[in-house]
């Protein structure tokens, strides 16, 4: 597996990949890779001759009072699972790379509608930070085929949005949330939950296909399902921020006419923040 921290080094390898007409799947990330991570690489490899991963832990997505200087740093580790799952190039830039001029002075990609809700409006400018390092490596990486985890699915969406409204040349997959045997998402926040915790976790899966039942079983009443749903996360022990029935495209909150939905929720176990979705297709 090639490395490269610049750049020039970056695009020595991908112009002569180019050269060869070779295509490229590229998945970012901040690194502390688990299997849900390793499953967008096999993603990409399956669509595309050459596969890239960049590892970043970008500070522009983190708010004032979260723990940028603490999230989990584990390189070697990550280029263990690069390497076992034959990736082909692990891009590594540095903040100075990235942000020549610190943070305040590079413009910013705000995704209009998408970015203002659900974990946008508990982390206010997370996905504008997301948004901009995104474009930006779109730009530095040129893909063909870009993959994202759905397990943060406004996330995907707000990308696949930046991506039409600039006419990106590159195609948005949305990879399905890997899962522990449990039914709890695969998270590299699942880590920080004790054994009772994780003992719990799996009740908002568990929750998430229950909603999507009653829905595809006709039922419409959508705030009746969010409060019942709501309030069997917080009896079991949940600090539900958000559990909302929405269009999928939009994300705005489901009509009864919408065909594609997806249920998004946020339910906090003590500090750590578990988000899962389930989509529906009423077709
Ligand atoms: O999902 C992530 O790990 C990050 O938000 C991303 C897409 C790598 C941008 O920093």
């Amino acid at each position: 597996m090639y490395q490269a921290t610049s750049v020039t080094e970056l695009h020595q390898y991908v112009q002569h990949w180019k050269d060869h007409g070779q295509s490229i799947a590229f998945v970012p990330t901040m690194g502390n890779l688990h299997n849900g991570h390793i499953s967008l690489l096999e993603k990409g490899q399956s669509l595309c001759d050459r596969s890239i991963c960049s590892i970043f832990v970008n500070p522009m997505q983190f708010g004032p009072n979260e723990d940028w200087d603490h999230y989990p740093r584990t390189l070697e580790a990550d280029l263990e699972k690069l390497e076992a799952v034959g990736c082909d190039l692990v891009y590594l830039p540095s903040a100075s790379e990235l942000y020549p001029e610190g943070l305040d002075k590079i413009s910013h990609v705000l995704v209009t509608d998408l970015s203002d809700n659900y974990e946008g409006a508990h982390r206010p400018g997370h996905f504008t930070g997301v948004a901009t390092v995104v474009l930006k490596l779109f730009n530095i990486v040129k893909p063909d085929v870009s993959v994202f985890g759905k397990k943060d699915y406004q996330q995907y969406r707000v990308v696949s949005k930046m991506v039409e409204d600039f006419n990106l040349e590159v195609q948005i997959i949305g990879q399905e949330t890997t899962r522990e045997a449990s039914g709890l998402a695969t998270s590299s926040r699942n880590q920080y939950l004790d054994a009772r915790q994780l003992e719990t976790a799996p009740i908002i899966y568990q929750q998430l296909q229950q909603t999507a039942r009653a829905i595809e079983q006709g039922e419409r009443d959508f705030k009746t399902l969010e409060d019942a749903a709501v309030a069997r996360l917080n009896d079991a022990g949940f600090d539900t921020n958000y559990f909302v029935i929405c269009n999928a495209e939009t994300l705005l909150p489901a009509t009864a006419d919408d065909r594609d939905l997806v249920v998004l929720v946020t339910a906090a176990m003590g500090p750590t923040r578990l988000l899962d979705n389930i989509e529906i297709s009423l077709w």
